[in-house]
């Protein structure tokens, strides 16, 4: 059967790296790029960790596409206190032998988006100005893809980084809004439903123990951090974003139907801003159901997914 063709946005941070793995273990998915977004952290270290991870895993086949190093409009804060200064884990790694490619991310999502037209499936796992972007030079981009799958938001306002927003539409919330306006119909996998399906601290610890793989031992020390953080503040369900999002996107089976509702990105300046507000209740008349909102997804599923991620049996 012919794979389906791959695209994944990230910021990679510990998750995104987790999610990175999954897609490397995936047979059914031809992997054609990674753009990189800044958000975890700043751009520099996002492509040095994406470029770093490809090496590890073997995948230098894999094009690396760096994209906008800072949101649209306004600058935010990263989350190096999450995923340490460099994002991943501050482990001093020697930096991978291989470059990034020179095209833009922007450029390289609607080149790919072109040679791949209707059969694309685009997973974006950080802050969606890349994505934005590539809106803004061409508008015709959703048109070419077939699934696009988004980490980000918080359906029910629990927020992950200010009381109401989740960190990839806070990080840039005009982005989120061009993304949310421009496609008919995004998977969403929030925060809320990441919260969800945490994954046990020790059990995720001993999987990266025992794979004996050189990926799992890499993933093992850059992931320390983020999970001791995590065990600290959250005790011991650690909620890995990106890698649920990534599962949705690789394995939609496992997901619950999912709650299509029209969704809004709250772009004024304050308590709310970057709030994913949903119409639960349809009572803005001729709003569209833009979002598909993951309400569950097969735990079981998840974790074989994770565990095949690191090469654990
Ligand atoms: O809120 C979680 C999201 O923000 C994840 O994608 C994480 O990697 C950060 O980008
Ligand atoms: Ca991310």
């Amino acid at each position: 059967m012919e794979r389906i063709p791959l695209l994944i946005d990230t910021d990679p941070g510990v998750d995104d790296a987790l999610a990175l793995l999954m897609a490397f273990a995936d047979e059914r998915h031809d992997l054609v790029g990674l753009t990189i977004a800044a958000g975890n952290v700043g751009l520099a270290h996002t492509v040095a960790n994406a470029l770093k991870l490809c090496e590890v895993a073997g995948r230098d086949d894999v094009p690396v596409f760096p994209g906008c190093a800072e949101p649209l409009l306004h600058a935010a804060d990263d989350a190096s206190y999450v995923h340490g200064r460099d994002g991943f884990g501050d482990t001093g790694y020697a930096p991978a032998a291989r470059a990034a490619e020179a095209e833009h991310a922007a450029l390289a999502i609607l080149r790919l988006s072109h040679a791949h037209a209707g059969r694309l499936l685009l997973v974006a796992l950080g802050p969606l100005t890349n994505l934005a972007l590539a809106l803004k030079l061409d508008p015709t981009l959703p048109q070419r893809v077939a699934r696009c799958v988004v980490m980000g938001g918080a359906v029910t306002g629990h927020g992950n980084v200010t009381p109401s927003a989740e960190f990839n539409a806070w990080f840039d919330p005009e982005a989120a809004d061009i993304v949310f306006r421009a496609f008919p119909r995004i998977e969403l996998a929030d925060w809320e439903a990441v919260v969800r399906h945490g994954l046990d601290q020790a059990q995720a610890a001993r999987w990266m123990r025992e794979a004996g793989t050189p990926r799992a031992a890499f993933y093992e020390a850059i992931s320390r951090h983020t999970r001791e953080w995590s065990q600290d503040r959250r005790g011991d369900r650690w909620h890995c974003a990106d890698a649920l999002a990534m599962a949705l996107a690789l394995a939609p089976e496992g997901a619950a139907p999912l709650a299509e509702r029209p969704l809004s990105i709250e772009l004024a300046h304050g308590l709310c801003r970057g709030a994913t507000v949903v119409d639960w209740d349809r009572r803005v008349p001729g709003s569209p159901d833009n979002a598909a909102i993951l309400m569950d997804y097969d735990q079981a599923r998840f974790e074989a997914l994770v565990r095949s991620a690191l090469g654990a049996a």
